[in-house]
């Protein structure tokens, strides 16, 4: 049983968008196989590094997509986008500077819950608006090899 499971029939309706999301329900999924599968520091903090500088990409390009398309509600979407990335930077930092190489449960979880709730929540929300942009294609480059190194 994956850690995550994801569900076609939430989405955006932008194709870019919601190929985001399921890569980063799959990122944690493979984070949590390597933890399971007792993967040592060096691979565990490569997915780490992954996940969250895919997740800072995915948020830029949803905020592109709001503010080229007009979004009315998009500087709380923003904010939420905010609160989590500095969760992160906080959360990885510490997981950096501790001897433990495997995040706790308590982070899992919380990145889990955190994913859930935004896309069940804020996302839908922005749903109407952003399905008649379904064409929508970001420009945004993302490099697998890139590291999240501002954190
Ligand atoms: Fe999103
Ligand atoms: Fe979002």
């Amino acid at each position: 049983m994956p850690f995550m499971v994801w569900n076609d029939r939430i989405g955006v309706g932008v194709e870019a968008v919601d190929a985001d999301r399921k890569k980063m329900v799959e990122m944690i999924n493979e984070l949590y196989e390597a933890i399971l599968a007792g993967s040592g520091r060096k691979k565990l903090d490569s997915l780490l590094d992954r996940l969250v500088d895919y997740t800072r990409y995915h948020f830029v390009r949803e905020e592109e997509l709001f503010a080229r398309t007009g979004y009315p509600d998009a500087a709380a979407h923003k904010r939420e986008h905010d609160e989590m990335a500095e969760w992160m930077k906080n959360t990885w930092r510490r997981h950096r500077n501790s001897s433990m190489p495997v995040p706790s449960l308590e982070v899992m979880n919380t990145l889990k819950d955190w994913l859930f709730n935004h896309i069940l929540g804020s996302d839908q929300k922005c749903a109407p608006h952003t399905k008649a942009h379904r064409g929508w294609g970001s420009q945004i480059p993302w490099d697998p090899e890139r590291t999240a190194t501002v954190y």
